[in-house]
């Protein structure tokens, strides 16, 4: 039997909602494997927790998840909690805290998804957006002086290291070649003088060990209206921490909406747990109604299972989710149907039995 450990932090608003759908469907995957198990350590961390405790993990909370293959998280961020304390203090520790400098964003049109452009092809959107995950934008740096005064400063520094700023590049440039893609770097020297001026500099120069790789490079408000106009010209993106949030927002809408939109955050060298999660937020909108798209937190599931060496079951559980949308039509309200997020949790879990072959010892 391979088990593996794994902690679940299902947070705030739909997060726990969402996830409950993704465990039943790794829970349907270890039972139709037959070899593989699940050990869910759940947390309940988030900001109902810090209204109990004033904290948002327990002070010992990245000890705690290092004990785990890998983490499995809903949302963070509750009205209530000034968000920048909800986030630095959770989500944005933990990826900092684990070096889980890539954040693996796929912007791909399943079939079957409601895609929002109206003259593209489906094979037209299929990239992987690389978003750098532990500095720049993000790096947490800057300084606000003379607090309500009239000569006020507040200043926020973006921080790029060379050792930062090139392994993300490296990486985007092995992925690329692994996959036979071309790579586009996503930045702006034109107004960010250092930071961007140094980004380019060190995406031309890795490359030149990437001869075989095809690649250009686009200015982010220009990349971004490629997006929406001519999304084919992407395949995997690289990009830093800020412009690809944003970017990869605007390419889920693309492709089904925040509600199918996942994102991997990544320890390559496995020193530390890696980090699983839709790309949308807790929804406060909508929390608490049994309507949340859970397929989001479900892709997030397949991109775990890849990570665990299950790319198969990944695949499967993709080709589920492509299953419920083209003949279940199974939706959400945010895709136009009327389904509740445990119907199409569990619409993804009928799909994966007809999928697979429940394993039977007798045929081992
Ligand atoms: P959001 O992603 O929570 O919601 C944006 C819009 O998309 C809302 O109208 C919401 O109803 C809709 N939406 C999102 N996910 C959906 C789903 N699965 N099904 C159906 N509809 C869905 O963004 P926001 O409203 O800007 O942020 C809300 C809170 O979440 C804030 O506190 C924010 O900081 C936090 N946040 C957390 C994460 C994270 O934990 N990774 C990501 C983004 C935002
Ligand atoms: C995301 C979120 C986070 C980010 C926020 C909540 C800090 O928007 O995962 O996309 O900006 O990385
Ligand atoms: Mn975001």
């Amino acid at each position: 039997m391979n088990s593996h450990r794994i902690a679940v932090i299902p947070g705030d608003g739909i997060g726990p909602e969402v996830i409950a759908q993704g465990i039943k469907v790794l829970n349907h995957i270890a039972a139709l494997d037959g070899k593989l198990q699940f050990e869910f350590t759940y947390y309940p961390w988030g900001c109902e927790f810090y209204s109990k405790h004033g904290r948002m993990m327990d002070d010992d909370g990245l000890d705690q998840l290092s004990q785990h293959e890998a983490i499995y998280l809903g949302a963070v961020g509750y009205p209530g909690v000034p968000d920048h304390i909800s986030l630095w203090e959770l989500l944005l520790k933990i990826r900092k805290g684990f070096d889980q400098y890539v954040n693996l964003r796929p912007i791909t049109l399943l079939e079957g998804a409601p895609c929002s452009l109206k003259e593209v092809t489906r094979e037209g959107i299929d990239m992987l957006v690389i978003r750098e995950n532990s500095e720049g934008e993000y790096a947490g740096a800057g300084d606000w002086l003379f607090k309500g005064k009239p000569e006020e400063v507040v200043l926020q520094t973006g921080v790029f290291s060379r050792m930062g700023t090139e392994r993300i590049i490296r990486y985007s440039y092995e992925t690329a070649r692994r996959l036979g893609r071309s790579l586009t770097s996503i930045s702006k020297a034109n107004a960010l003088n250092y930071s961007m001026v140094f980004w380019d500099q060190v995406f031309e120069e890795v490359g030149r060990e990437y001869p075989d790789v095809p690649t250009s490079s686009y200015l982010v408000d220009a990349a971004s209206m490629f997006f929406v106009r001519e999304p084919e010209r992407f395949e995997v993106v690289v990009t830093s921490n800020l412009f690809g949030d944003i970017l990869t927002d605007l390419g889920a809408a693309l492709v089904g909406g925040l509600g199918l939109a996942a994102g991997a955050n990544i320890n390559p060298e496995r020193k530390y747990p890696s980090m699983f999660e839709p790309i949308h937020g807790s929804a406060p909108d909508i929390a608490g109604r049994g309507i949340a798209n859970p397929l989001a937190a479900v892709w997030s599931a397949s991109q775990l299972l890849d990570f665990l060496g299950y790319e198969h079951h990944g695949r499967s559980v993709l080709k589920a989710i492509e299953t419920v949308m083209t003949d279940g039509k199974v939706f959400t309200p945010d895709m136009g149907g009327r389904a509740s997020t445990e119907q199409v949790g569990n619409a993804v879990v009928e799909a994966l039995h007809a999928l697979q072959p429940i394993h039977s010892p007798w045929k081992g």
